[in-house]
C-alpha cells in the first residue's frame, strides 16, 4: 500500500470511498467543498493496487498558532481493520509536521484519535462550535503558546 498526495484523477475514487466509510454523502461532499474553496492543507491517498482505499484530509483553520484540522478520515469498508486508517493518521501527521503546523484538531471518537496522541483535556480552552467531549488537539512541539482561545474551521464545515 502506498500513501501519496490526491492527484485531479483521485477525487471521484476519495468520494466514493468516503461515501463507503460514512454510509453518507455528507463526509465526501465536505471535502468537495473544502477543496473548491481552497482550504486544502494537505489531502492523502491510500492506494492499493492502483485503487484508492482510504483517504485523510488536512484543511486549513484559524487559530491563535498554527494549525489544521484533520477530517475526514476515511477507510473503505472492505479494508478497514488492517491498519490503512492508522497509516493515514500517522502520514497526515508528519504532513502537518512539515507544513509547520503546531497542532492539528479533529472532532472524533477518543477512543480512536487518542493513540495517535489528540487529547480532549488540551482542546477544551478553545471556543469552537464543536467544543466538547469530542474536540481534540495534537500539539506537535512541547507545548501551543496559549492554551485558549477562538478557533475557527474553514467555512465548508458550517455548511454541512
Ligand atoms: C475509523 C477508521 C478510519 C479506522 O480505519 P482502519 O483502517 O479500520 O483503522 P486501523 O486498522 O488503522 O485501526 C483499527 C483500530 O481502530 C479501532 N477503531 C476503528 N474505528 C473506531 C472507532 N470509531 N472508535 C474507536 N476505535 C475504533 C479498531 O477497533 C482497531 O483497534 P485496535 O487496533 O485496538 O484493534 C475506519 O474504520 C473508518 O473509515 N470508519 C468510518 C468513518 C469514520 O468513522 N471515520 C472517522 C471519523 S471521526
Amino acid at each position: 500500500m502506498d500513501i501519496r498526495a490526491e492527484q485531479p484523477q483521485d477525487t471521484t475514487a476519495i468520494g466514493e470511498v468516503v461515501t463507503a466509510a460514512f454510509g453518507q454523502a455528507d463526509e465526501a461532499r465536505l471535502v468537495e467543498e473544502i477543496r473548491a474553496d481552497g482550504d486544502i492543507a494537505a489531502s492523502l491517498v491510500a492506494v492499493l493496487d492502483g485503487k484508492v482505499i482510504g483517504h485523510v484530509l488536512l484543511s486549513k483553520m484559524q487559530a491563535p498558532f498554527s494549525a489544521m484540522a484533520l477530517a475526514p478520515l476515511a477507510v473503505h469498508p472492505a479494508y478497514q481493520g488492517q491498519r490503512v486508517g492508522g497509516t493515514l493518521m500517522r502520514t497526515a501527521i508528519a504532513r502537518a509536521r512539515l507544513l509547520d503546523a503546531e497542532a492539528i484538531f479533529v472532532q472524533g471518537d477518543p477512543a480512536y484519535y487518542s493513540r495517535f496522541g489528540f487529547k480532549v483535556e488540551a482542546a477544551s480552552g478553545f471556543t469552537s462550535p464543536y467544543a466538547g467531549p469530542h474536540l481534540m488537539v495534537l500539539v506537535m512541539g512541547g507545548a501551543l503558546p496559549v492554551s485558549e482561545g477562538e478557533i475557527s474551521h474553514a467555512p465548508a464545515f458550517s455548511r454541512l
